[in-house]
């Protein structure tokens, strides 16, 4: 079976921060079995968007939360449902290449180069806006990030929606960005009209970022898509130096990078250094805060899993396989908070390819809390 309905029910009335508590329809969909069910389902999660409303629907990277790109008001119920600023730009979700070529004042030719390379796929370009993308949508500057998912029911969905879903992650902001369905009802059941369930993403980190829009391309956000891959088709590529040098006075080009952002709930610490070490060091520290009463949560790979003694540990997978850790490590941050974890270990990892996304998204989740044996 493609699809599967269930409602979560909520009284409408005004909810703390002022919205109103809609029900909040959630459909499972198999993305690899898209049937006239499923089809209908999602062409109702299409006139949703189009009338103005919200839906949270599944990509490769992380679950977004989609509204019409083109209409301002879309824009705004966006920032109100997850508490964001808005001045922190929206993504625009594209399923042809065409329609970028209509929201953007010029496509540069490095852009069509990346479009072959990698769309469909976990990469955002920036590029200079054209007058029908509203600044609410791009948190009033003239560019606008752009990207074009390859998940099915994405795709589908941005066709049936009219082209245009503005959609940052799925989560209440400063929270983990959702890897499952469950993970969008935690966070905007109430609040959005409709939630497409597609099971765990494949990525499980968000879309690398790169900006077309001054000079040397620069890359401002990492991702799946490493600097490597981008200069194989683009040559020099920049990396804006915020997202690893945490001392770094400089502002981050893109507004969303500023923000504390991927939080768990409990405290989290990286423990860098040889894995004798690390391991001794953390296994310390657990006994300690046990001690006082904590909950103790460490984030390990397979090779050291079986050596710490907190009371919750989690393997990411194993140190070889990056993509893994990637897909892992947004459910682990997840799940300490299921399990009420008050402090949190996590080995460190490489910074080259994937690493560098992996470590950028895990010192922001520790707010570049770090200790270096
Ligand atoms: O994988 C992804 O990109 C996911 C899925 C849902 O597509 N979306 C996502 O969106 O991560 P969000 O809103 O959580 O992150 C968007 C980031 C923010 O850091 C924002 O500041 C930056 O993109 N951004 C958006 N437009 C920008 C622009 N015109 N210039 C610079 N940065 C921009
Ligand atoms: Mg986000």
């Amino acid at each position: 079976m493609g699809c599967d309905r269930r409602i979560y029910r909520r009284v409408i009335q005004y909810s703390q921060d002022g919205l109103i508590l809609l029900n909040t329809e959630i459909i499972k969909i198999d993305e690899h079995n898209i049937d006239d069910k499923a089809k209908e389902a999602i062409g109702r999660a299409g006139r949703i968007i189009r009338d103005g409303g919200l839906v949270a629907f599944p990509t490769e990277t992380v679950y977004g939360l989609g509204g019409d790109a083109l209409n301002p008001e879309s824009s705004r119920k966006i920032y109100a449902a997850k508490g964001r600023p808005s001045d922190n730009p929206l993504i625009v979700h594209v399923a042809e290449v065409k329609d970028v070529e209509s929201i953007v004042k010029e496509v540069p030719d490095e852009a069509y180069r990346l479009f072959d390379a990698f769309w469909p796929g976990p990469l955002t370009i920036i590029m200079n806006k054209n007058e029908k993308v509203p600044y609410e949508t791009t948190g009033g500057l003239d560019t606008v990030a752009i990207r074009m998912p390859s998940n099915l029911i994405a795709r589908e969905l941005i066709r049936q929606s009219g082209g245009y879903i503005a959609a940052p992650s799925a989560n209440t902001s400063g929270r983990p960005s959702p890897t499952l369905a469950r993970y969008c009802v935690e966070d905007l059941s109430g609040k959005i009209e409709m939630i497409l369930d597609g099971g765990q993403v494949g990525i499980g980190l968000e879309s690398t970022i790169v900006d077309l829009t001054s000079g040397e391309p620069m890359i401002l956000r990492p991702g799946y898509i490493t600097r490597e891959m981008l200069s194989s088709v683009l040559g020099a590529v920049a990396v804006d130096r915020t997202i690893i040098d945490s001392s770094s006075p400089a502002k981050p080009k893109a507004p969303g990078m500023k923000y504390r952002h991927y939080a768990p709930r409990g405290v989290l610490t990286i423990v860098q250094g040889p894995s004798e070490d690390v391991v001794r060091y953390i296994n310390a520290k657990s006994v300690e805060a046990s001690n006082e009463g904590k909950r103790v949560g460490v984030i390990a790979t397979d090779l050291t899993k079986e050596r710490y003694k907190a009371e919750v540990v989690k393997s990411v997978g194993s140190r070889e396989d990056e993509s893994m850790i990637a897909h892992e490590l947004f459910k682990v941050l997840r799940e300490f908070d299921d399990e009420n974890i008050d402090v949190m270990f996590s080995e460190s990892f490489d910074d080259s390819g994937i690493g560098q996304a992996i470590m950028n998204r895990l010192l922001k989740a520790a707010g570049h809390n770090v200790v270096a044996l």
